[in-house]
Formats: structure tokens, sequence, C-alpha cells
């Protein structure tokens, strides 16, 4: 158990050492220096509708506003996650150790009438996970993952009041329009490169081996529970017992 955290810890520092040391082309123009710590971001499939479900059913009231524009009740957010289109978008979520997803993003890929194409970036983080860097992890991966497939122009719709969103924003180095209580942010994004097709393979695997590990782990302790709770519940009818 110890050592597989410290296999997994030391597989993460090291991939974190080689992202470091890569290219400043692994990153966006004009992009933010990198929060300091690697964190596994996964694609997240249909199969995760549910989990993306209950994270966005457990976002606060403000924060549904500000994360959809709008008070969303519970079953505007249903309705939404329901029509999540995960053979055109990309949506992306960070787990932790209890497999709790504790942030997403979701990547739109719009029909645009112009030859150019456009990605609308969308994303929430947990009250208890912020301020650790992973709006910030997320928007870097969409902004991989859209150059990679094409998108030149990236759109953030955020509330005016919303300074984490559009500090994040501003980093990247979009610009941004503000009007009234909304405001756009316009990102251009650099074409595709080898090296970015490289950073989001090597991010997808490690998300995902990570994603592995946390399973196996949270499995592994369900069964030592089971096994203690037998072993109590054997202790308990030996003193009733008396044996
Ligand atoms: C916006 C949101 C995703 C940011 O997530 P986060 O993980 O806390 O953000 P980060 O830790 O990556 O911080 C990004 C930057 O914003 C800054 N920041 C964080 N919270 C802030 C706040 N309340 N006010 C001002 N700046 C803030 C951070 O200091 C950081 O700046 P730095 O790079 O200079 O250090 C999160 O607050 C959230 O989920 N809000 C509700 C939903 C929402 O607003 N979604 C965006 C609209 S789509």
């Amino acid at each position: 158990m110890v050592e597989l955290k410290k296999l997994l810890k030391s597989s993460l520092r090291a991939f974190n050492e080689m992202l470091r040391r890569r290219t400043p082309e692994a990153r966006t123009e004009g992009a933010r220096k990198a929060h300091p710590a690697m964190v596994p971001i996964r694609s997240l499939g249909a199969r995760h509708r549910k989990r993306i479900e209950e994270h966005l059913l457990s976002l606060e009231p403000q924060d549904r506003y500000l994360r959809f524009g709008y008070a969303a009740n519970d079953e505007q957010i249903s309705r939404y996650v329901e029509q999540m289109n995960f053979e055109r978008d990309e949506i992306f979520g960070i787990y932790n150790r209890k497999l709790e997803l504790i942030a997403m993003a979701h990547l739109a890929f719009l029909a645009s009438a112009s030859y150019e194409s456009w990605g609308e970036f969308g994303v929430s983080v947990l009250s208890k996970a912020r301020g650790r860097g992973y709006g910030a992890r997320l928007f870097d991966r969409a902004v991989i993952h859209a150059r990679n497939h094409g998108v030149s122009l990236l759109l953030i719709h955020a509330l005016s009041e919303n300074s984490a969103m559009l500090k994040i924003a501003r980093k990247a180095g979009a610009t941004i329009e503000r009007d009234g209580s909304e405001s756009e942010a316009l990102l251009r994004l650099p074409p595709a490169t080898m090296d970015s097709f490289m950073t989001e393979m090597m991010e997808e695997q490690l998300a995902l081996n990570d994603y592995r590990i946390k399973v196996q782990l949270k499995r592994f302790w369900n069964f030592l529970t089971g096994v203690q709770e037998i072993r109590q519940g054997v202790r308990d009818a030996r003193k009733k017992t008396g044996m």
C-alpha cells in the first residue's frame, strides 16, 4: 500500500520534471508559468455521466450561477448532463483518491460559418479543491486538446464578477470584452505541433494510469474494511458466547 503510494508519487515527480524540462512550446503562447504540481487530468466518456452529474449538482447556488451564467436548478443541470455530446465534445476531469470528481471542464466544439474552427470552454472546481491550480490546469489541457483538433479560437463566457475565470483566460493571453455583467474572453490558439500532440498523449496516459491505481487502491481499502468488519463481528460474537 505504502509502496504503491510511493511509486505513484515518484512517477508523478519524474513526469513533472520531464514536462518542466520540455520546451516552452508545450504550453500555449503567452500562457502562465505552469503551476508547480502535475495534475493527472483524464478524458471523461459517457460512462462518467453519473459522476459528472453528481459533481455539478454539488455546486453551491452561486457557483452554478458563475458556471452556467444563470441560477441553474437540479433539473436544468441534469438535462445539461444528459445532453452532453461525448462524441463531438471533450470532457476532462480530475479525481481525488476517493474517486470523487473534484474538478471538470467541458470543451465544446462549435459549428462555425467561417473557415475558422471554434471551441467553448466551461469549468468547475469544487469549493474544497479551489486555489490549487486545478482550474488553470484544466484550461491548459483544454487548450492543448483544442489545438490538436484544429480549433483556432477558444471562447469563454464568464460573468464580469468572475475574477478567477477571467484571470485564467487573461493569463493565457485571451482578449476580454466586457459587456456589463457579462464578459467574453477570446483566445487565439497556435496550430498543433508534434510537441503539442506528444504532450497530450503523455498527459492522457499518465492520467489513465493514475486513475487505474486509484481504483485499485479503493478496492483494496474496501477489501481491508470488509476484513476488519468480519474480524470485529467474530470478536463480538465470541464475547457474547463467552468463548
Ligand atoms: C473559476 C474556477 C474554476 C477557478 O478554479 P481554481 O482551481 O480555484 O483556480 P486556480 O487555482 O487555477 O486559480 C487560477 C487563478 O485565479 C486566481 N484566483 C482563484 N480564485 C480567485 C478569486 N476568488 N478571486 C480572484 N482570483 C482568484 C488564482 O490566484 C490563480 O491566479 P494565479 O495563477 O495568478 O495564482 C472556480 O473558482 C470555480 O469552479 N468557480 C465556479 C464555476 C465557475 O465560475 N466557472 C467558470 C465559468 S465557465
